[in-house]
């Protein structure tokens, strides 16, 4: 079908008028009754009997259904059999107040006009509870469901709180590139970018892939961080963030981790690593306090799907508090700060280390935190948020700044409940000879770093910032248990579809 046969056949299909609906949200505000609507969405639930049809829609605007109800008389019975779970209407009728208890309006169906089937037999969503696991074999579809729907509202409104805490302090948005030829954290876990022939690669004379006839003339990859180019940016703006996309092929198979994640990453000239830590509380407490002011419904819902998911639990494993508490206990309660020597001594103390249960035993300085020491600090220990402070440099990226003691780099982690770490950041190393002399220990070429060298020769300061894994926060806020099901379309080792 041609472009204008096309959109000649939506008109001939649907009056001219076709997108003037209302929002379910709107409706249910109770300004609209005894006027007459249209609304448009997907039937959730039919209920029939003789005299009468009940249909449960949603438009996504809310978490809330929207009830209808239809007249054998009125509407067409073909059409009222169409009216199957997964379907797509038109409704056209009035408002009135609700005979029912639970809502206060239902609209009584002047006309129904059916938008999209859905089979029945054939429909995979139906109006009974399906496990996550099953839903994420059909995340095309599994927008359409309540925890879904709840979670994906609410990823939106964290997404405009970070914009708007940043734009409000003054802050400027900096889009940092995705296609970049360096690995800012060292892990060497990065996708490959390259247009070459996999099958017949050019080699140099040393019989290595010649990048050089490469579309970039050189090796790249994807982002691991934009923080290298926000440090730049912030050479000059002072105070920028960025927000977007990153990507790690680390192959880890947990509920903490994706392939492409996405990253909030402020840098903040003249900030020291306390400024810091302030300013990465303060921005935490902001977004979380934005959900509960702004997504109430939303957090209901899933506050109660969380505690039906605790129950199934054993009961040493159940969190303590539910979802709205535990958010709204992070807000007012000030985050535990202590340096990783001191978080060494307490794990190396602590039970589970001495009764071995930890996977990992802390046997002494020096030794990297895994996901069960950080959960122990905050779940059992602090039971609070921590900010971990001064690691030892040799587990920490090379531009941390390095500490008087020779030993520590000025980082911090923020370590939150039910998640382990949420932020990783630290004051940066502004001094061009101690950054050039840790760059050599670390085998990083210091000539394919001019550009950042650059900003520690002419106009250095002290600078420092932080990123935030989104959807760790959205994890946290939402309290599902697995990142796969806070980002639409996951991105895991062996998982790409969609
Ligand atoms: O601690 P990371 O590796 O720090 C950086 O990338 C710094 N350049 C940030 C900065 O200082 N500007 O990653 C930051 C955060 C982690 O704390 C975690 O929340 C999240 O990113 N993260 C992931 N989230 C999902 N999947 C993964 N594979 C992640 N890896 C890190
Ligand atoms: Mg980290």
């Amino acid at each position: 079908m041609s472009w204008v046969s096309l959109i000649f056949h939506q008109h001939y299909q649907f009056d001219m008028a076709f997108n003037k609906r209302e929002k379910i949200k709107d409706l249910l505000s109770g300004d609209f009754l005894d006027t007459q609507v249209s609304i448009m969405g997907w039937v959730r639930t039919k209920r029939s009997n003789k005299n009468v049809s009940f249909i449960a829609m949603n438009d996504g605007s809310t978490i809330k259904n929207f009830q209808v109800v239809a007249d054998p008389n009125q509407i067409d019975d073909d059409v009222l059999k169409k009216c199957t779970t997964g379907a797509c209407l038109k409704i056209t009728g009035k408002v009135v107040a609700s005979q029912g208890a639970g809502q206060q309006a239902e609209l009584l169906a002047a006309s129904i006009e059916i938008l999209g089937e859905a089979d029945p037999e054939k429909y995979p969503l139906q109006p009974k509870k399906h496990s996550l696991e099953f839903l994420r074999e059909i995340a095309h579809l599994r927008v359409r469901t309540n925890t879904f729907g709840a979670v994906f509202r609410v990823r939106h409104a964290l997404a405009y709180a970070v914009h708007k805490y940043f734009n409000d302090k003054g802050f400027f948005y900096i889009h940092t590139p995705i296609i970049t030829a360096s690995d800012a954290e060292g892990a060497g876990e990065t996708f490959k970018v390259t247009t070459l022939d996999l099958k017949n690669p050019p080699l140099d004379e040393a019989g290595k892939i010649d990048y050089k006839q490469d579309f970039f003339e050189r090796e790249t990859n994807l982002t691991v961080s934009g923080q290298l180019e926000g440090e730049l940016a912030a050479m000059g703006l002072a105070d920028i963030y960025t927000f977007g996309p990153t990507f790690r092929a680390e192959n880890s198979n947990t509920t903490r981790h994706l392939a492409e994640f996405w990253m909030i990453e402020p840098e903040m000239a003249f900030y020291d690593a306390e400024d810091n830590q302030d300013l990465a509380e303060d921005f935490l407490k902001y977004v979380i306090s934005y959900a509960l002011e702004n997504c109430m419904d939303d957090l209901e819902f899933l506050d109660k799907r969380a505690e039906e998911e605790e129950s199934t639990k054993k009961a040493d494993q159940r969190s303590e508090m539910g979802l709205i508490e535990r958010l709204k206990f992070v807000v007012e309660n000030k985050f535990e700060r202590l340096t990783y020597t001191e978080a060494i001594d307490i794990l190396r103390n602590s039970n589970p280390n001495k009764k071995k249960k930890f996977q990992y035993l802390i046997e002494g300085w020096g030794a990297d935190l895994q996901s069960e020491h950080e959960r122990f600090l905050v779940e059992k220990h602090f039971k609070k948020p921590v900010i971990l402070t001064d690691y030892p440099k040799d587990i920490k990226a090379f531009y941390m700044r390095q500490n008087e003691d020779g030993k520590t780099v000025a980082a911090m982690d923020i370590l939150f409940p039910g998640i382990g770490e949420i932020v990783g950041g630290s004051q940066r190393e502004e001094r061009l000879d101690k950054l050039t002399k840790r760059m050599e220990e670390m085998d990083i070429p210091a000539e394919e770093m001019w550009w950042y060298l650059d900003t520690r020769r002419f106009g250095s300061t002290p600078h420092a910032g932080f990123g935030l894994g989104f959807e760790r926060m959205v994890l946290f806020v939402t309290g599902m248990g697995n990142i796969r099901d806070v980002i639409a379309f996951p991105r895991t080792p062996g998982h790409a579809e969609f």
